[in-house]
């Protein structure tokens, strides 16, 4: 009798304390499963089948249409004036000026004019040309998916900025339009390509560091001080979403590391955020609002398939250095890009980094042979050191000679959904939430991430 009344007693204290879990709002039907947020995995239509590995046929020339010219639509035209065997054939743009400013480029390097498009929906008609390969997409967040699907349903490639669609619905439906129409759907996330992270990265797949096991990416970046000028959709996404709202720097790297849908997947995810302290005080000043739903600082842990565990942390508004972290540990080595750059391997230093030049030098004979072909020229063509040219560079090889793409759509998709699984665990009480399987069972089919080259 007196143990019944201290456990109801217990129960009604717990009861007390548990605050209610809101309902799960998700862009997919969802459920809870033994106190985990399930996301239902839409099945495949008719004659639709997997993408992994999907060969396309090769171009001789590729033709290229900018959708998105502003910022980074703009260098990335620029960059594309130094790629043999590319033609840009038009540019659309909400803004007439930059679809000027980017023929001026153009003309600057010598190369004929490109068709001007002026307006949110010209981009249809750009999709709709017979003389289009890849669409290069660059307009702000919420515009990349629906031009994105009506390149693919035109017959074109898709090329993504970061990130590659903001919903978990989003993801499914670029994985399964590249799916049925057998286009390439690639999201350009250009931190692969930084020369640490791939010397880092081949060091991993030769076994430099053991088994690795866990793994930190993030996005820190101080950007809320000058936002109401760059980038005003920007805030305004950031101040109506709670979450990780730019995952994919970080991610992109070290799930490349970790073979994501190449032997592993991501299983579930569990996120916290912080207050909004000075998203707040942004919202104030750009939009005269008193709500930032996006806390100042947001980490969301990932358990892999195979039990590794994966940090990935975002944060736009605080007084403190850039990082995308890109941290390795491994049974016998260590990798660390942020804030200095740091290498340890068991045999050579044990526990401690090793010598500056001893790095340089690990660094130098990891370097991957296509990227010492190409090092001098990307660091000449820049974009953020060299890394912007080298993606650019990889795509262009890949389609010229039929291969698949560094990253294929699931990476797109896997990458790209933190945002809404974030958002779900938060107002959740950070319960986990399941990480959908966007190549429906096939994760384990790819032995390993690696890039393709021609015979
Ligand atoms: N990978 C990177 O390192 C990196 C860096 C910066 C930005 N980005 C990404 O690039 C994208 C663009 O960022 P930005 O800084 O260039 O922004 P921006 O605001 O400078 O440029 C966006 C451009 O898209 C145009 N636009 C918007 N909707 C359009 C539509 N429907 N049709 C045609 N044009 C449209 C706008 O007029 C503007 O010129 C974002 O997705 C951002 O996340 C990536």
């Amino acid at each position: 009798m007196k143990r019944s009344i201290i456990i109801a007693v217990m129960c009604l204290l717990s009861l007390a304390s548990c605050k209610p879990v809101k309902t799960i709002t998700a862009s997919v039907p969802a459920h809870e499963e033994d106190g985990v947020i399930v996301l239902e995995t839409p099945a495949r239509e008719p004659g639709q089948e997997s993408a992994l590995g999907m060969k396309c046929e090769p171009l001789d020339t590729v033709r290229i249409g900018f959708v998105g010219i502003g910022g980074r639509g703009t260098a990335a035209v620029q960059r594309y004036t130094y790629l043999d065997n590319v033609r840009v054939v038009a540019l659309c743009d909400e803004n007439p000026a930059r679809v000027d400013a980017c023929n001026e480029i153009l003309a600057n390097a010598g190369l004929p004019q490109a068709a001007g498009y002026v307006g949110s929906e010209a981009y249809k008609e750009l999709c709709e040309r017979d003389d289009i390969d890849l669409v290069y997409i660059a307009p702000d967040w919420l515009d990349h998916v629906p031009v994105a699907l009506c390149a693919m349903n035109n017959g074109k490639h898709a090329a993504n900025e970061v990130p590659g669609a903001m919903t978990i619905e989003d993801c499914w439906a670029i994985v399964n339009t590249s799916e049925k129409t057998r286009r390439h759907c690639m999201m350009l996330e250009n931190c692969c390509y930084d020369f640490f992270e791939m010397a880092a990265l081949n060091m991993a797949q030769q076994g430099v560091f053991g088994e690795v096991y866990h793994v930190e990416g993030a996005y820190i970046h101080f950007l809320a001080e000058d936002w109401g000028f760059s980038e005003p959709w920007r805030i305004d996404y950031n101040m109506a979403h709670r979450g990780d709202n730019y995952p994919t720097h970080g991610l992109g790297p070290i799930a490349q590391v970790l073979d994501i849908h190449r032997g592993d997947k991501f299983d579930y995810l569990v996120s916290m955020d912080t207050p909004s302290y000075n998203g707040k005080v942004a919202a104030k000043r750009y939009r005269d609002s008193d709500e930032c739903l996006d806390g100042d600082h947001t980490i969301s842990l990932i358990r892999t398939e195979k039990g590794k565990v994966v940090e990935v942390q975002h944060n736009v508004y605080a007084y403190r250095p850039y990082t995308r972290m890109f941290q390795l540990t491994g049974t016998e080595g260590f990798a660390n890009k942020y804030p200095i750059e740091q290498i340890s391997v068991k045999g050579i230093s044990g526990h401690r980094e090793v010598s500056k030049e001893v790095m340089d030098s690990l660094l130098n004979a990891y370097k991957f042979d296509f990227v010492m072909e190409i090092e001098d020229k990307a660091r000449e063509v820049g974009g953020h050191g060299g890394m912007d040219f080298i993606m650019d560079y990889r795509l262009v090889y890949c389609l010229h000679n039929g291969l698949p793409l560094d990253q294929d759509v699931y990476d797109a998709a896997e990458w790209s959904c933190v945002q809404e699984l974030s958002r779900i665990s938060l107002e959740n009480g950070s319960k986990p939430v399941k990480v959908p399987d966007f190549a429906r069972g096939d994760w384990n089919v790819v032995k390993g991430f690696r890039y393709a080259f021609k015979d």
